[in-house]
């Protein structure tokens, strides 16, 4: 007799192969080893001191029962208000949508947008879980490759080049991107969404590291369309990444369906973590001092990584990331990454968490961690590589 299935073909995604990395690092330091981590992308620094006040003052006064499940009002306005103030770009409250991290954003954007076995564009190297999250959906995630010349940029001849050999339904792309820490300018994203919705491919921008610009200030999709959706996160540049909250400004004609998927997937997003959201918006000052200490960091690795013999990695325009070529020493980057971190104690994420096709060759070092532990990991790589 067939026995029932009781695992779903979907649910066959591939691990974070960066979770071996930190399970190695966790047993080196049980065994007493001090491991520099920059594998981990998270901020060190803790939340901004009014989202930890207004998060205590909330479970002192307030009551923590279910929001409206597109976000809590006042939280819809603020974050609308943050796209006059940054961007200079009007955005209405009524299309923001508050959404558990930018992970839980994903899901109901992806099932908001497209049907089963629709094909969305994503670029290698890339998010792992955009892949991931799609194929668990019945999506069919298309990859493109984009390269050095483009900064990592995906073209709008690329991506129509690929709907003409079979129609794409998405796309979406991050700027700035994990793992490259490439920007795309004005003029790239403004093509590439001209492209896009001139041959009717849904857009999605993946905001996620904005905050975090080094080379050139980040445009908004949503000062270039009304029909894009973008996401973001409080997890990165406000360094709340544990309070799982992030929201997405979609087109109106999403915004009920949005909040239908929400009222039945989650009923609503954790409201502590949106008291402590609307008031992260006045810690900007602190968290542009966490800044400053990325603009340090960057500076100690581009200066130090080619000392110590890397000396091939990609632009690192924004986010906390530097993509760091290792194909004159290995044509495995796990292998590279365990041994690195056994040898010279210091973790790092192998590219093929991120990349396919050619993740052997790279490796991606995060640094968002404290200046001495920067300049800490440098002597150590170049002691271990040399
Ligand atoms: C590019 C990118 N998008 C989305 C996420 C998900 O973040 P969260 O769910 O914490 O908002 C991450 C996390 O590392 C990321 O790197």
């Amino acid at each position: 007799m067939e026995q029932p299935k009781t695992i779903s073909a979907r649910s066959d995604v591939p691990p974070f192969m960066v979770m071996d990395v930190m399970a190695a690092a966790e047993r080196i330091e049980a065994n007493g080893g001090h491991v520099i981590h920059m594998e981990v992308g998270q901020p060190a620094a803790p939340a901004p001191k009014a989202a930890i006040a207004a998060a205590h003052h909330a479970l002192d006064g307030a009551r923590i029962d279910y929001t409206s499940a597109l976000g809590m009002l006042s939280l819809r306005e603020r974050i609308a208000r943050h796209y006059r103030d940054t961007y200079g770009c009007t955005v209405d409250a009524g299309r923001v949508v508050v959404t558990t991290g930018s992970s839980g954003a994903f899901i109901l954007a992806f099932l908001a947008m497209f049907e089963p076995g629709d094909r969305v564009a994503v670029t290698v190297p890339g998010y792992p879980p955009y892949r991931h999250i799609l194929t668990a959906l019945g999506c069919e995630p298309v990859l493109i490759e984009t390269s050095h010349q483009t900064r990592h940029a995906l073209t709008g001849e690329d991506l129509l080049s690929v709907h003409r050999k079979k129609p794409l339904q998405g796309v979406l792309v991050a700027s700035p991107a994990n793992p490259t820490g490439t920007m795309m300018s004005k003029e790239a994203l403004a093509g590439l969404i001209a492209a896009a919705e001139g041959a009717g491919i849904r857009f999605i921008s993946d905001e996620i590291y904005h905050g975090l610009d080094y080379a050139f200030p980040a445009v908004t999709a949503a000062q270039l369309s009304q029909r894009a959706l973008i996401i973001n996160s409080f997890s990165k540049y406000f360094c709340m990444a544990g309070w799982r909250i992030g929201w997405m400004v979609v087109p109106e004609a999403l915004v009920r369906p949005i909040e239908r998927l929400q009222q039945n997937l989650a009923i609503s997003v954790p409201t502590l973590s949106q008291f402590a959201a609307e008031a992260a918006f006045d810690g900007r000052q602190e968290m542009e001092a966490v800044k400053r200490g990325y603009v340090e960091n960057r500076r100690i690795l581009i200066e130090g990584l080619p000392q110590a013999g890397l000396t091939k990695f990609l632009p690192a325009d924004g986010a906390f990331y530097l993509y760091a070529d290792v194909s004159n020493f290995t044509s495995d980057s796990l292998a590279f990454a365990k041994q690195m971190l056994q040898e010279a104690h210091v973790a790092a994420t192998p590219g093929v968490d991120f990349d396919p096709l050619h993740g052997n060759s790279f490796i991606r070092f995060s640094y968002a961690r404290s200046a001495d532990d920067m300049r800490e990991a440098v002597a150590r790589i170049a002691r271990w590589l040399g």
